[in-house]
This record gives structure tokens, C-alpha cells and sequence, in this order.
């Protein structure tokens, strides 16, 4: 299973005195150190936190991919294919949001991206889409001829025990349907170590995508301790 470290929020902090530090690279570097299998950052239309250039540096720099999170927008799609995006995963965007609060809605957004997608895949981009944890998401993608979905995991990560099982169990039920019908299965929003420990549980995932914790707790034990205790749990579960 990957990991793919998002470090937006190295940026946020940074970009709240409007200096040059902490450096987003700097912290890509590090993340790639400890065993990350991929750096992940969300270009936004507001630009709050990962800039154009901060994109152009890490792609020179860092050895692992580079997933680009973008909103489904012409501007979007043609910035990564213009910069050479290996891999993007469309999320929806909303100005006021704190963070990206729910997946992408299929329904809305269905005739552009049907329309879209086609130009990022036959420039060789790995698409996968960032959906909330429904069957007729899946089937939607497939439509779309997506065959790699993100799961938000927002709704899990946040509940107490009392709700958790029964979301667990949600999550996992459409988690091991997309497996089965050959989509590769990504997850995140909202992990921590303890969440980890039991989604990896599902065993279908290949990717976790995990940002304001792995930063958060760096402040206390150091980026590389912290993205080499997450590969850690997600080995050893
Ligand atoms: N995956 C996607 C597609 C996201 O938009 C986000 C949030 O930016 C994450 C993963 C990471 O969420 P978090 O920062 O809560 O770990």
C-alpha cells in the first residue's frame, strides 16, 4: 500500500507571514527520505497554500511522483498537461471551505468531465477522482472509463466510537465493490495513526493520501519520524 504524503499545509504556513519559510520543498525532500511513496499537493484556485512555482521546484527535485489535486476546471486540466502532471486526482472546490469537505459531485460535474478526461489520458495522466464512499459513484467512473477512485474518508475519520463501526463497515463494503470491479482504490481525508490502524484493515486499498496530521504531528516529532511511523502502521496492520 502507498503513501502519499500531502504537504499543503508546510505552505499554509509559510504562506501566513508571506516569506519563503517553512519551504514546501524542503519538506518534499524529507518526506521522499523517509519512504514516501508519492508527494501530494492541491493546487487551488484561490492559491492558498501550493503555488505554480512551488510545483515547478518539487517536480525538479524530488525523485517519486508527484500527485496534483485539482478542481475540474479547463484551467486545471490544461495546467497539467502544459507542466507534465503525471497523475492528478479531481477534487471539488469551494471558496469558503476550511478543507475539501465531501467528493466530488458525479451528477454536476458528469458532461465535463466526460468531456475532459479524454485530453488528460491520451496525455498520458493517471487520473483518479475524489469520491464519497457510494456504489453509484463507482459506477459513474466507470462510465467515465476512471479506474482509479479516492475515497473521502472525512466522514469515518471523524466519528466517535459509537458511529464508527457502522461507517466502517459502509466504507468498507464500497471499497471492496470498487476493488472487484478492478478500480484502484485510494482513501484519505481526516487519517491519524489510530484511524490507519483500522482502515488499513479493508485490505483493498493501494494508496492512502494524508496531509494535516502527518504535518501536525511533525511539529512535535519531526516530518521524517512521523511519515516513517505512518509507513510503519500501514506495514504492519
Ligand atoms: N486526499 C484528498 C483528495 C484531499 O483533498 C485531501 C485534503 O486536502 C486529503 C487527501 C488529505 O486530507 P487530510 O489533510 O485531512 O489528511
Amino acid at each position: 500500500m502507498r503513501l502519499g504524503v500531502n504537504i499543503d499545509h508546510v505552505a499554509t504556513l509559510r504562506n501566513a507571514r508571506g516569506g519563503v519559510h517553512p519551504d514546501p520543498v524542503k519538506a518534499s525532500k524529507l518526506v521522499e527520505k523517509a519512504g514516501a511513496d508519492l508527494i501530494v499537493v492541491h493546487l487551488r484556485e484561490d492559491r492558498r497554500h501550493i503555488r505554480e512555482e512551488d510545483i515547478a521546484k518539487i517536480l525538479r527535485q524530488i525523485k517519486i511522483p508527484l500527485q496534483l489535486e485539482i478542481a475540474p476546471t479547463k484551467f486545471m486540466f490544461n495546467y497539467s498537461i502544459k507542466n507534465n502532471i503525471k497523475k492528478v486526482c479531481v477534487v471539488p472546490e469551494k471558496r469558503k471551505e476550511l478543507t475539501t469537505e465531501g467528493g466530488l459531485d458525479l451528477k454536476k460535474n458528469y458532461k465535463f468531465l466526460k468531456s475532459n478526461i479524454p485530453m488528460l489520458l491520451k496525455n498520458n495522466i493517471e487520473v483518479s477522482l475524489f469520491l464519497d464512499p457510494k456504489i453509484i459513484n463507482v459506477k459513474l467512473s466507470k462510465k467515465l472509463g476512471i479506474n482509479a477512485i479516492e475515497f473521502h474518508t472525512g466522514e469515518f475519520a471523524n466519528a466517535k466510537a459509537d458511529k464508527e463501526k457502522k461507517l466502517y463497515k459502509k466504507l468498507k463494503s464500497v471499497i471492496d465493490y470498487a476493488y472487484s470491479n478492478k478500480v484502484s482504490v485510494r482513501a484519505g481525508h481526516g487519517l491519524t495513526f489510530n484511524k490507519v490502524k483500522k482502515i488499513v484493515k479493508i485490505g483493498s486499498i493501494n494508496e492512502l493520501n494524508i496531509g494535516h496530521f502527518i504535518i501536525g504531528e511533525s511539529i512535535f516529532y519531526g516530518l521524517e519520524n512521523v511519515v516513517k511511523e505512518m509507513k510503519h502502521i500501514m506495514k504492519k496492520s
